[in-house]
């Protein structure tokens, strides 16, 4: 459908840790994967729980994010093959923290990682899984990418962190990046017995529409299990609840590049 074009770039942000971004960032790109697109996922977030996630093993990582920074070069250059036909990924490293410093004073900090996914053909979809604050790292994600998807977690100040991400997106829009916007919102360890979740819900829906996915992502074991055996939940069990919303997830997403992009070719 996009191949022949430069890749989609989605970047998964959320400024808060343990929101559901690495899970969301790992199965999204799998069901992406095995519904036929070329997937690249690259881990910006030192800790590397995408890394791990799928199985790659510190010892045999040779080039990473890192390089991508520092070195330049292209993407496809860098990544690495999964178990996961048709998805790679770009590898975090541990220097990747350092990294955060020494961006401070590089030559067009913000753009290294969008020179390095700038018409990098191999791939249909690239999506960036962002590390947990609002650094360079992030800043960097955000400048690359064309569209971003918020894991949020419904609980009591779910939406002040969102106002707080809206603001920054605004931010990057004034300076560096105009097109930037958000695909969508996604509910994660959703858990509708529970009260807050279900008020949370309600006002962003209200306040947010449409920019809301359909799909909401329950709170499921098997998904927290996945990564300890370096599988993306969507491999290890594919038919827990949390993979099939996954799937489904990953064909709201296709549906909503598809409105996308033929409204851009009207334009
Ligand atoms: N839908 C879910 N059900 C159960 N556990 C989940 C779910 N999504 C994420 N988790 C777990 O919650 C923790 C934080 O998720 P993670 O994806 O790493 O968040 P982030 O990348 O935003 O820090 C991890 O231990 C992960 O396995
Ligand atoms: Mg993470």
């Amino acid at each position: 459908m996009l191949a022949s074009k430069s890749p989609r770039i989605l970047a998964v942000a959320n400024q808060k840790g343990g929101v559901g971004k690495t899970t969301t960032a790992v199965n999204l790109a799998t069901s992406l994967a095995a519904v036929k697109q070329r997937v690249l996922l690259v881990d910006m977030d030192p800790q590397g729980n995408a890394t791990t996630g799928l199985g790659i093993q510190r010892a045999d990582i040779r080039k990473s994010v890192y390089d991508l920074l520092f070195d330049g070069g292209k993407a496809s250059q860098v990544a690495m093959k999964t178990k996961v036909p048709r998805l790679s990924i770009v590898p975090s490293s541990v220097h990747l923290s350092g990294a955060e410093v020494e961006l401070v004073t590089a030559k067009h900090r913000e753009h290294r990682l969008k020179q390095a996914l700038f018409e990098d053909m191999e791939y249909d979809y690239v999506i960036i899984d962002c590390p947990p604050s609002l650094n360079f790292l992030t800043l960097n994600s955000l400048v690359a990418a064309h569209s971003l998807i918020v894991p949020l977690q419904c609980e009591f100040y779910a939406l002040e962190g969102l106002s707080q991400l809206t603001k920054t997106i605004g931010l990057v829009q004034k300076h560096f990046n105009p097109q930037l916007n958000i695909h969508g919102i996604l509910l994660t360890m959703f858990d509708k017995r529970n009260r807050i979740t279900r008020l949370v819900e309600e006002d962003v829906r209200e306040y947010y529409g449409d920019k809301v996915y359909k799909t909401t992502i329950p709170r499921n074991v098997r998904l927290s299990e996945a990564p300890s055996y370096g599988l993306p939940g969507i491999i290890y069990d594919m038919n827990c609840v949390g993979s099939q919303a996954y799937i489904r997830l990953a064909r709201e997403v296709i549906g909503r590049e598809k409105t996308i992009y033929n409204q851009q070719k009207v334009a």
